[in-house]
């Protein structure tokens, strides 16, 4: 079996993680530009220690990532080589506009992205473009608190109507907000939310969910007005719940976890909010402050399509003894799981797991599902001979494209495409490691910062371009 001939090949990244050049081309601080590499990271990420600006004593692998501010004609050409039909990036909303809070964008911004697409478009690589991914200005952050405040709808609308009205003609696929629901888990990093002492952060961040979710519909709706050929998505950190054994509560636990997640995407792709997340709000005393029209503009802007990112299935038990046998996954951690194994980093493997969530994700919305992540990120080594034979990482896609093709020949779900993430190596958002590394494509930059950035190739780059020239029948 294999992919159709317009199936969507490619790679996925993200500015925050590659693109560096954070102080050039009139750029303004961004959230990304305050969060170390190190053991003050994680503190930062969640919210919890209050930083504004980068100081002396840390190291920030943002501020160069892979450099991809100065190599992007490589690395495109590279892709391109590879066969790449769709290229994943974002637009890092601080090279737009530096503060957040100006009336004009920064022309020098906008004219390093109409270079990144042309050179995209010069191959005939579609460029899809992530409007957020964990970046938010950082004078919006120590003004306004970012995200908790209702303002923020107005300068990310602001945002996005530049973007529209400036690329609309040469990016036809969107996501208004990257994994949405990675601000329950990670508030600073994915919104740019601190927290004051005494402050309920449960209330605050549904606020901020609410204050996200009617801008992404405000984008969907501009973009919809402004390029009407364009495909505006959504994007879930996806990966399904399974319970730990048959016991009813540990079904049942599995469900309410999924929800929690689902809950985001429900929003933007059913158009509005379901009925289990507005009795829990309630129960809860955490219901966000609405304004009239704002479900009206939930209802009346939907995606066209559903976006997620996939690495792992996840596991919950009610069983305190074996809940607490936890291991690492994409922020969220997860029971052991014991039929799986486990990446050096502690996530669990299951390629039926994704077959299990692109299922879920069409019965669920009914419209067309793109994975815009999935990976191994793993350690390499380079060869004396220079070589890196990253067969780990091939068997991980492998099967994990082996799963998608059931998925797409046996089960008749519509898939877009398949952007694997970190195509090229980038900092990893959640440890800050360069080590942790996802790409077919080497960059020599280490942990501590040091490196050439030069560009090589891994066994997988050869791999994926022939699972791309047989559209998948040879894997
Ligand atoms: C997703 C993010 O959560 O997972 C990416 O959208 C991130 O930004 C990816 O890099 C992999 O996670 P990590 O922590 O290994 O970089």
């Amino acid at each position: 079996m294999s992919f159709s001939k317009d199936f969507l090949w490619g790679g996925a990244t993200a500015a925050n993680q590659c693109e560096g050049g954070w102080n050039e081309g009139g750029k303004g601080l961004s959230t990304n530009d305050v969060i170390p590499h190190g053991k003050d990271r994680f503190p930062i990420i969640k919210g919890d220690m209050i930083v504004s600006a980068p100081d002396a004593d840390h190291y920030y692998p943002a501020h160069l990532g892979i450099d991809f501010y100065h190599h992007y004609k490589e690395d495109i050409a590279m892709m391109a080589e590879m066969g790449f039909k769709c290229f994943r990036m974002s637009i890092n909303w601080t090279r737009i506009f530096p503060n957040g809070d100006e009336e004009k964008p920064n022309e020098e911004g906008i004219a390093f992205y109409d270079s990144v697409f042309d050179e995209c478009l010069k191959y005939g690589i579609e460029p899809l473009v992530s409007i957020v991914h964990f970046d938010a200005p950082m004078h919006l952050v120590d003004t306004i608190g970012s995200w908790k405040s209702r303002k923020m709808i107005d300068y990310f609308v602001r945002y996005a109507t530049v973007l529209f009205e400036r690329f609309g003609h040469k990016v036809k696929y969107w996501l208004t907000i990257n994994e949405i629901n990675m601000l329950i888990a990670l508030p600073f990093m994915a919104a740019g939310i601190r927290f004051e002492e005494g402050e309920d952060r449960k209330k605050v961040t549904y606020q901020a969910a609410h204050h996200e979710l009617v801008a992404s519909a405000l984008a969907t709706k501009i973009g919809h007005e402004l390029a009407p050929n364009a495909m505006i998505g959504c994007m879930l950190a996806a990966g399904n719940y399974y319970p730990y054994s048959c016991r009813p509560e540990d079904v049942w636990e599995s469900i309410c976890r999924d929800r929690d997640n689902y809950f985001f995407i429900d929003v933007q792709s059913r158009g509005e909010y379901p009925a289990f997340a507005l009795k829990q709000m309630e129960r809860e005393g955490i219901m966000p402050v609405m304004e009239p029209g704002d479900l009206a503009i939930l209802k009346e802007n939907t995606v066209d399509f559903v976006t997620f990112s996939y690495y792992a299935s996840r596991c919950v038990s009610t069983d305190p003894e074996i809940a607490g046998k936890q291991t690492a996954g994409n922020i969220f951690a997860s029971t052991k799981n014991p039929y799986l194994k486990r990446s050096e980093w502690g996530w669990q493997i299951d390629p039926l797991g994704l077959r299990v969530t692109l299922n879920t994700l069409y019965d669920r919305y009914q419209k067309p599902v793109f994975i815009v992540e999935n990976g191994l990120g793993a350690k390499d080594t380079i060869e004396e001979d220079g070589s890196i034979n990253d067969d780990y990482r091939i068997d991980y896609l492998r099967a994990h494209i082996q799963a998608m093709d059931d998925a797409v020949n046996l089960d008749g779900v519509p898939l877009m495409g398949y952007l694997p993430w970190g195509c090229i190596d980038l900092v990893s958002a959640g440890t800050g490691e360069m080590s942790k590394r996802y790409g077919m494509i080497y960059v020599d930059r280490e942990d501590d910062g040091s490196g050439t950035f030069e560009r090589r190739k891994k066994k997988s780059f050869d791999w994926y371009k022939h699972v791309i020239e047989t559209d998948g029948a040879e894997l």
